[in-house]
């Protein structure tokens, strides 16, 4: 079985050593530019477009991470770069989940709980106590309720504050009142207190976190958007944040990663910035979860995260 790697990132060898135990018995190779020979499977983070050359008899291509609209963008910006014939795979879970649930209820209780603000006061040496925000009314809105999003509804739910939940399609999740379409879109957003942004960039989705969404939230809203930079109108967020209507923001992503250093985010004493670490990928359990697919099939079987390419995740 021969097997082509490639990551940007300066680790590759520490991967092609985990997968060459996971997978004893198969030729491993990391790409290189000019190389198009054959291969059964990809495993890629950020591929260029070259590495998606034909080739004869690739089965899967498994992306190193949740979102895998990097590799469609070059799909989209030339039609016919992806072999049809390959499925095309990513990450679920794999270790993601937890650190989402971490970073997202951290920051509904700062917010909750007005740590922000008294951090701020402690800056002037003011002993202010401000009145709490009502648990009953700071309801918190799951844009994606997929793999990473499910998990971070329920984990917010279990705080005790009301939890809303929107998808493409209905969903069942105990203790998160949900929505799905965009039917319902604006009943999701209606007077919410904070809105926490796990879905896919894809056509649909793109520039979604924008002024008229701002304006249906209740004011002084928070916003967290771990997902994509493409989500957000950043102008939109700075009228926003300058008019009340959003009180506050944390943001893992942006449009263009890494953040510039003169982007007004930075400066912003209302943003929180974090350099795209809310869910890392893990080595270890992308290495375990990747070898049992490549397992599956060759055993002939199905395997989950089969990304819809029409659908864009
Ligand atoms: P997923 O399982 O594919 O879930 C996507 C969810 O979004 C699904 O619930 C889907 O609805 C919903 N959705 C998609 N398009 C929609 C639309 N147009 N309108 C309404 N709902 C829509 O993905 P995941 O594994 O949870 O990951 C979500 C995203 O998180 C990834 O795509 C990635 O961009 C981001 N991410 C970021 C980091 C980071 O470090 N910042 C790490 C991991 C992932 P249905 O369920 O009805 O299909
Ligand atoms: C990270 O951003 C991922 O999509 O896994």
């Amino acid at each position: 079985m021969k097997i082509l790697f490639y990551t940007p990132q300066a680790d590759a060898v520490a991967w092609l050593h985990d997968f060459a135990q996971a997978l004893p018995g198969a030729e491993l190779r990391e790409w290189q530019p000019g190389d198009n020979a054959p291969a059964d499977f990809a495993i890629v983070w950020r591929p260029p477009r070259e590495l998606f050359a034909p080739r004869a008899g690739l089965r899967a291509v498994f992306n190193l991470g949740a979102g895998v609209d990097a590799i469609l963008a070059l799909e989209n910006e030339q039609p016919g770069t992806l072999p049809r014939d390959a499925l095309l795979v990513r990450l679920e879970d794999g270790g993601m989940a937890q650190q989402m649930v971490e970073y997202t209820t951290h920051a509904v209780l700062r917010y909750l709980r007005r740590f922000d603000e008294y951090a701020e006061l402690q800056t002037k040496r003011r002993w202010e106590p401000l009145e709490p925000h009502p648990r009953r009314t700071f309801t918190v809105g799951v844009l994606g309720l997929g793999v990473l999003g499910t998990q971070v509804a329920r984990a917010i739910a279990s705080l005790g504050v009301p939890v809303r939940g929107y998808s493409m399609n209905p969903k069942q999740i105990e203790g998160v009142k949900t929505y799905a379409g965009a039917a319902q879109f604006d009943a999701f957003l209606t007077d919410a207190k904070m809105i926490v942004n796990l879905l896919p960039h894809t056509p649909d989705t793109h520039d979604v976190l924008n002024a008229r969404v701002f304006s249906k939230l209740a004011r002084g809203a928070y916003l967290v958007n771990v997902a994509r930079g493409p989500h957000l109108v950043e102008a939109d967020l700075l009228d926003a944040l300058a008019s009340g209507q959003i009180a506050a923001a944390t943001l893992d992503v942006f449009r263009q990663e890494p953040l510039p250093a003169d982007h007004p985010f930075w400066t912003h004493p209302r943003i929180t910035i974090t350099p795209h670490t809310s869910a890392e990928t893990l080595r270890d359990e992308s290495v375990a979860q990747i070898a049992e697919k490549i397992a599956a099939l060759s055993r002939g079987e199905t395997i989950g995260g089969v990304i819809e390419i029409e659908r864009g995740y």
